[in-house]
């Protein structure tokens, strides 16, 4: 038996955080850095996992370099105070999240960019070609998402970033992938599948994988059947998201 709780609304890899949804909880999850070279840059620990991993794969630390990671909402504030001086407002509005609306204040995100001389802090390159394209190619299998995608800019509410990835997991980022959906877009997607009527499946190998809804309106106490391994995230708005993995 799972008890959710209101605050359970707010915590999870797919708590949706942009200009209309704000953090509501710090990270409960131990921040870690992702590079025990570089102890400034935080994710949350699985987070920073899947990244190794994936990069262990690809040789991708040779050549990509972490530029940032977890912000306390003090550093979102500094950012967005100096970029706004030094950018003016329409850029700053389109590349730095508000205060308190940053998904780097999750430590779910981290920007990446190609090693060079000088890279830039808001804006690093991470070009559509080589290593950072295999990156990308690679990313949803290890549950990154590319998060403000091109041509989505009016969805997101922010410009298209080439070099940041924010993590969900799996099989989320691998749905939300082959079927060209932004994190807002795919919160909506599973409201068509209230749990415990309707299911959305995938195959997983040798699993099948239900996702389905849980509005906070209706339950905060739910009991899941004990042999059936499952992950439980809000959406940072108005339910949860319940991930079953079941062997077949
Ligand atoms: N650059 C992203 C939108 C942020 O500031 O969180
Ligand atoms: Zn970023």
């Amino acid at each position: 038996m799972l008890t959710l709780t209101e605050q359970s609304i707010y915590t999870g890899n797919l708590i949706l955080v942009n200009e209309h949804h704000g953090l509501q909880r710090e990270p409960e999850d131990l921040l870690v850095p992702v590079r025990d070279r570089i102890p400034e840059i935080l994710l949350q620990r699985c987070a920073a996992t899947l990244l190794n991993e994936l990069m262990q794969e690809i040789h991708g630390w040779r050549s990509i370099v972490p530029v940032s990671g977890y912000r306390p909402l003090a550093e979102q504030q500094r950012i967005w105070d100096d970029s706004l001086l030094e950018n003016g407002p329409a850029f700053t509005r389109k590349y730095v999240a508000l205060p308190g609306h940053s998904e780097h204040q999750t430590g779910l995100a981290i920007d990446l960019g190609l090693k060079q001389e000088n890279i830039d802090f808001i804006r690093p390159d991470f070009p559509y070609t080589g290593i950072c394209q295999t990156f990308r190619k690679k990313a949803a299998k290890y549950g990154f998402i590319l998060r403000y995608p091109s041509g989505k800019e009016r969805v997101t509410g922010i410009g298209h970033e080439p070099w940041h990835f924010r993590y969900v997991g799996t099989p989320h980022a691998e749905i939300m992938e082959q079927n060209d959906l932004t994190l807002e877009e795919y919160i909506e997607f599973v409201k068509q599948f209230p749990y415990g009527c309707n299911t959305y499946s995938v195959r997983n190998g040798s699993r099948k994988i239900r996702i389905s809804y849980l509005s906070a309106r209706e339950v905060f106490s739910v009991e899941f059947p004990d042999d059936l391994p499952c992950t439980v995230s809000g959406n940072n708005t108005d339910g949860f998201i319940i991930t079953e993995w079941e062997e077949i």
